[in-house]
């Protein structure tokens, strides 16, 4: 890879041991790739925040970088944590809540800006289109790519933060304008009637394909493009197109491969994805919610215990006016990185496929998943 003099010198440690590190990470990740230099980050979004996900190996990781004095140059927001850090935390174990609270300690001396949710677009990280970014969040990265139109890769938590450090990224992939069209058409013969049905959608075409989707005759709204995405990313694909909504070029699709999401593709997702009828918490939130959403939730004046999440200042915008004891609103974390598991929880109902698929595989939880709709009324 051709790097320039000053990139030279941050590889060789010149300027400290943080920066070398980092480079050495983006340097043998653009030679795997093929990328012929290295190109400037507007922003970093960091996953592998959460306790629960990155374990003590990832810890040791993180203390071991911080002591290199490694600071973050660009804008670097984080991921969801497993706590929200304005509660006291009691229903979560000890040992987890000081693990967790060292992760974020090493973190922010690293520079990053402790935000602690999935949705940066919505909470001060938001790139222009065309702006080359390095985010690991898969359902951020969707939405940057598809919606906003800049430029990510599916970053891992180490490439992350190592593109936080050295201010770059590898020039591959989704940074380049051939690799960015779509690959498959995709038609949809079945109503879409909520924020549940564009998840389903996004789980199915996620699951069984690979590539760039481009979809026909769909308008989600905000709320659907954050799911749609979220659950396309829940199998390999981080961008997609919608006719006539998104805005990156999609040349001529004429001779793509084309399939259709109908009922019988509806229903074949929910029968996967449903485990149980009556679960012990609705967890409302995947990805985070908007100030919308949440308005959602309180018109609908739930009859049982209801968790929203959502980050921090759109909480701190809603949570006064909430009078209904049932609805509890939960930032900086979300119900798949939190210790749910360890917290007596064992069911849980949502209208996230992303969550229904992740509740299930990693916190080993039965799932109802369902429109917003019915999940808020016990009836
Ligand atoms: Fe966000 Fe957690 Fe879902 S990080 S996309 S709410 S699994």
């Amino acid at each position: 890879m051709e790097l320039t003099r000053e990139e030279e010198r941050m590889l060789s440690g010149d300027m400290g041991e943080g920066v070398q590190k980092a480079m050495e990470i983006l340097v043998s990740i653009g030679d795997i790739y093929g990328a012929e230099r290295l190109i400037p980050v507007r922003s970093v979004q960091i996953s592998g925040v959460s306790y629960k996900t990155i374990g003590d190996a990832g810890l040791e990781f993180l203390k071991d970088f911080a002591s290199l004095n490694a600071r973050a140059g660009v804008l670097a927001t984080l991921n969801p944590a497993g706590i929200d850090l304005e509660l006291e935390n009691s229903d979560v174990p000890e040992g987890f809540l000081r693990k967790q609270r060292e992760i974020l300690k090493a973190y922010e001396a690293m520079g990053a800006v402790p935000s602690c949710t999935c949705t940066p677009y919505l909470a001060g990280n938001k790139p222009g289109f065309g702006e080359h970014v390095a985010w690991a969040e898969s359902s951020a990265v969707a939405y940057a790519n598809s919606v906003i139109g800049a430029r990510t890769n599916r970053e891992s938590a180490i490439t992350a933060l190592a593109s936080a450090i050295a201010g770059r990224t590898p020039l591959y992939g989704l940074h380049l304008d051939e690799n960015r069209l779509p690959t498959l058409r995709v038609s949809v013969s079945t109503e879409l009637a909520s924020v549940k049905d564009f998840s389903a959608l996004g789980y199915y075409v996620g699951k069984h394909f690979d590539g760039i989707p481009i979809f026909e005759g769909i308008k989600p709204g905000v709320e659907g493009l954050k799911t749609l995405g979220a659950a396309l990313a829940t199998g390999k694909i981080t961008m997609f197109h919608i006719a006539g909504v998104t805005p990156n070029e999609t040349g001529d699709t004429g001779g793509l491969e084309e399939i259709d999401f109908g009922e019988d593709e509806k229903r074949e997702v929910m029968e996967e994805l449903n485990t149980c009828e009556d679960p012990d918490v609705i967890c409302i939130g995947c990805p985070h919610c908007t100030i919308d959403e949440m308005r959602q939730v309180i018109a609908a004046n739930p009859d049982r215990e209801v968790w929203v999440y959502t980050a921090r200042q759109n909480k701190h915008r809603i949570a006064e006016r909430i009078k209904n004891p049932n609805i509890r609103i939960i930032s900086d974390t979300c119900m798949v990185v939190q210790p749910l598991e360890e917290m007596g929880i064992t069911s849980i109902g949502t209208n996230s496929a992303k969550c229904a698929f992740y509740t299930r595989n990693l916190s080993g939880l039965d799932v109802r998943f369902d429109t917003m709709r019915k999940l808020l009324k016990s009836d």
